[in-house]
């Protein structure tokens, strides 16, 4: 009897070994744990065409080289990147409406549904997460359909017409906008 018990016993001490050896290693991150700012890049309709489509509006490099080189800028400014790209209007929304709690700022190149979509406009006044309307080309410069924004009075400001370049300012932009909100 005495034997049973004991060995219940050390069974039972086993268990609350393993439980307390679980919840040291699941214990909360201390003070010193750096989190890095996560910078969500979402593209539009026809982006996964850039490189072979109109190469002289848009330029030679594939949306690729353009995540490449916001990833390099990214490391270097300690930030960490979600790119990501759709065609489809309805991804787009859920995808704003997913970023709440866990993106501070959105980098959107929304591509030909800036000139149309409300619905891209009502999500991001809807989650209230300050966005930043990015474009390759200069937009103002081109068709007069071009010139009108939906998202640009619900975006905290518009970069267009740097090629490539375009993405890293908004990059830029968007550390600077994330950091300003943290204060
Ligand atoms: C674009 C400009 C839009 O007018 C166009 O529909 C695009 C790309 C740009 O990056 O220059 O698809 O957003």
């Amino acid at each position: 009897m005495n034997l049973i018990a004991a060995s219940l016993r050390s069974d039972e001490l086993l268990h609350r070994q393993q439980v307390f050896n679980l919840s040291i290693r699941q214990a909360p991150p201390g003070p010193l744990t750096f989190h890095a700012m996560k910078i969500l890049f979402l593209n539009g309709p026809n982006l996964n065409l850039l490189g072979q489509r109109e190469p002289e509006v848009y330029g030679r490099a594939t949306l690729a080289d353009v995540e490449g080189k916001v990833r390099e800028r990214a490391a270097k400014l300690g930030v960490e990147i979600d790119f990501r790209q759709t065609n489809l209007e309805g991804e787009l929304v859920a995808w704003i409406q997913q970023a709440k709690g866990v993106f501070p700022v959105i980098v959107l190149n929304a591509a030909a549904y800036t000139h149309t979509s409300i619905a891209l406009r009502d999500a991001i006044l809807a989650t209230g997460i300050p966005t930043i309307e990015i474009h390759l080309s200069n937009v103002h410069a081109r068709e007069e359909f071009r010139h009108k924004s939906l998202i640009a009075s619900v975006c905290r400001g518009q970069i267009c017409g740097f090629g490539l370049n375009s993405y890293i300012l908004g990059l830029e932009a968007a550390v600077n906008v994330g950091e300003a909100g943290k204060l």
